[in-house]
């Protein structure tokens, strides 16, 4: 473990928690919404307006990185901070769940997995190994290991595999971190919606010392209350003083749930997705800006909003953008969604310093469940 990666937990309300990490690129103030930036950019956003709606850190992709521009070449560019110009946190996904979900032909054994570019078809290999050079190469500050994430439903035997195959590569990534400067590595806690196995995948990777604790394998097609039930499985089985991951999750919904079962940090392409599907995020709940509905009307998304761009232009506005398709529809409904997770993040941290955190989650889904006035 580094010196210079310290988590602290600072107030707790029932299993929600308060906390900060050091890092020597900047603090990440926990529980903590880590926007994607896949291919070195949020999409639709400058560094700056990311920074403005409140994120600590964010998440890039080895897979896409290694492939596009290539991680040598970042790292001959002065990494990725330098090169997307965030000189915050970046943490960084070790590429086998990626790998799954969008590269041809992939082909998995205990070494690692083969595949397919799903840019230009050329072969690759990820071993747990390389995966940790590509995150140093890319010089990322808190690196996942690799595992195999099986998707639900599944049989006990498919989560058995590949959760002790995940446990295996734990150990060799951290065999290949050695834990040169300020950086942290993470394991990833697998087992599907199988307690025992999620049971036993936390104690193989305690066994061996992470810096924090990931919670894989969930958001892939299970019921929220499955993963609820996981998350009130595991979080008792996972160190207190360490930061804990809940990886590929949610919508704002997931977050006050997870928060209030132990969870620390997120990541999630959601907000920002949702944004260019003309999608907006506000206290009232979600906005459909492409609904016929938004034409003629003047209003704001959230004349009470603290964040200017939700106050600043009309709903018909935004319904005629998102229609045509303009690029500008993206950018505003992106900064939109992140401010508004980060708010949700925000108020969350408050009201567990104030031990609130149940009444301040029942007032927010009051005002998803009002609507849109
Ligand atoms: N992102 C969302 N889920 C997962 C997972 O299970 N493993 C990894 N590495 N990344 C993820």
């Amino acid at each position: 473990m580094t010196e210079d990666f310290q988590f602290t937990l600072q107030a707790t309300d029932g299993m929600a928690r308060r906390g900060q990490i050091d890092t020597p690129r900047g603090e990440i103030r926990t529980p903590a919404f880590m926007p994607v930036g896949t291919a070195g950019t949020v999409k639709a956003l400058y560094p700056e307006q990311v920074r403005e709606t409140g994120a600590d850190i964010l998440l890039g992709n080895t897979y896409h990185l290694m492939l596009r521009p290539g991680a040598e070449r970042v790292a001959r560019l002065g990494g990725l901070h330098d090169f997307m110009d965030w000189q915050r946190p970046i943490l960084t996904d070790s590429g086998g769940f990626q790998v799954m979900s969008l590269s041809k032909l992939r082909k998995l054994n205990e070494d690692g997995v083969t595949f397919k570019s799903h840019i230009d078809g050329s072969a690759h290999t990820l071993t747990p190994e390389r995966s940790i050079e590509i995150q140093k190469l890319l010089d990322s500050d808190i690196i996942m290991q690799l595992d195999e994430c099986v998707a639900l439903p599944a049989e006990y035997a498919e989560l058995e595999r590949a959760m002790e195959l995940s446990i295996r590569w734990a150990e060799r990534s951290k065999k290949a971190f050695d834990d040169a400067k300020g950086r942290a590595l993470f394991g990833i806690v697998q087992g599907g919606d199988n307690s025992e196995l999620r049971a036993r995948s936390a104690r193989g990777l305690i066994d061996i010392g992470f810096d924090g604790y990931s919670v894989g394998g969930l958001a892939v097609g299970e019921p929220q209350e499955v993963m609820f039930k996981v998350l009130e499985d595991i979080t008792p089985h996972l160190p207190v003083e360490k930061p804990r991951y809940l990886m590929g999750v949610g919508k704002p919904d997931d977050l006050l749930g997870a928060v209030g079962r132990g969870i620390d940090m997120f990541d999630c392409v959601h907000p920002t997705r949702a944004g260019r599907h003309g999608h907006a995020y506000t206290r009232f709940g979600v906005i459909n800006l492409k609904n016929a509905r938004h034409k003629d009307d003047p209003r704001p998304l959230d004349e009470t909003s603290p964040n200017p761009t939700a106050r600043r232009f009309s709903r018909a506005y935004l319904h005629h953008l998102v229609r045509c398709e303009e690029i500008l529809a993206a950018m505003i409904l992106s900064q939109i969604n992140l401010s508004y997770y980060q708010e949700l993040m925000a108020g969350m941290r408050s009201a567990i310093e104030d031990t609130r955190f149940d009444d301040h989650c029942a007032a927010i889904r009051e005002g998803w469940a009002r609507g849109d006035l």
